[in-house]
């Protein structure tokens, strides 16, 4: 009985987010993410993850509420959501580039592609531009080495990439044209996972 009424609950909680922007954060909502997940095991992670996809960030307020949605302390579900690094405390931009600064990416002129990305944008990591656009991030390893170095675009990775995409990319987030795909990716010579595109054959992948 108990599982069936998670799973109605479950089925009721159709929460999307706004293409190409996040929703505002609402306690509404958040109730409704909780609904979908409390009856799994371990439903905090599942929750964070679907709250952060959905607003972007965690609100200090969601802390409060999924501790007692979820019977935990606020200390717990705080220390959760300040632990990983997926996890952002405040509002991030429109679309959200992470740079990977890892070993194998330095090797391959990472911090050369992130001199150019900070200047280009004006900002520094963690920020956002001051148009709300793009909120820049640094990470230290996307599992993407054997393709460095590597940036994440819109949840997307990309790997190989030069400034010239960096830059495309970043402008045209700005713009609200998407990043352009993987135009300008140093494709490599087989057709790589992350890129769809065969040199002068048929159309990308999104
Ligand atoms: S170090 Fe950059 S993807 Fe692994």
């Amino acid at each position: 009985m108990f599982q069936m009424g998670c799973a109605a609950r479950r089925g009721a909680a159709m929460v999307s987010k706004t293409s190409g922007s996040y929703v505002p954060w609402s306690k509404e909502r958040t109730i409704e993410v909780v609904d979908k997940h409390r009856c799994e095991r371990g439903p905090l992670m599942p929750i964070l993850h679907e709250l952060q996809e959905m607003f972007g960030y965690i609100d200090p307020d969601a802390v409060d509420l999924l501790a007692s949605e979820l019977n935990l302390s606020k200390a717990d579900v705080h220390g959760v959501v300040t632990f990983y690094k997926d996890f952002r405390s405040d509002s991030a931009g429109d679309s959200v580039i992470r740079l990977c600064r890892g070993e194998a990416c330095q090797s391959m002129g990472a911090e050369e592609l992130a001199r150019h990305a900070l200047e280009h944008l004006g900002i520094g990591f963690g920020a956002t531009t001051p148009d709300g656009a793009v909120t820049l991030e640094q990470v230290f390893c996307l599992g993407n080495c054997a393709l460095s170095p590597a940036v994440m675009v819109e949840g997307r990775l990309k790997g190989r990439v030069d400034e010239s995409v960096s830059t495309r990319s970043s402008t045209n987030l700005r713009r609200g044209r998407g990043d352009g795909c993987c135009h300008g990716v140093r494709a490599p010579r087989r057709r790589s996972a992350f890129c769809g595109r065969r040199r002068g054959r048929g159309r990308h992948r999104a």
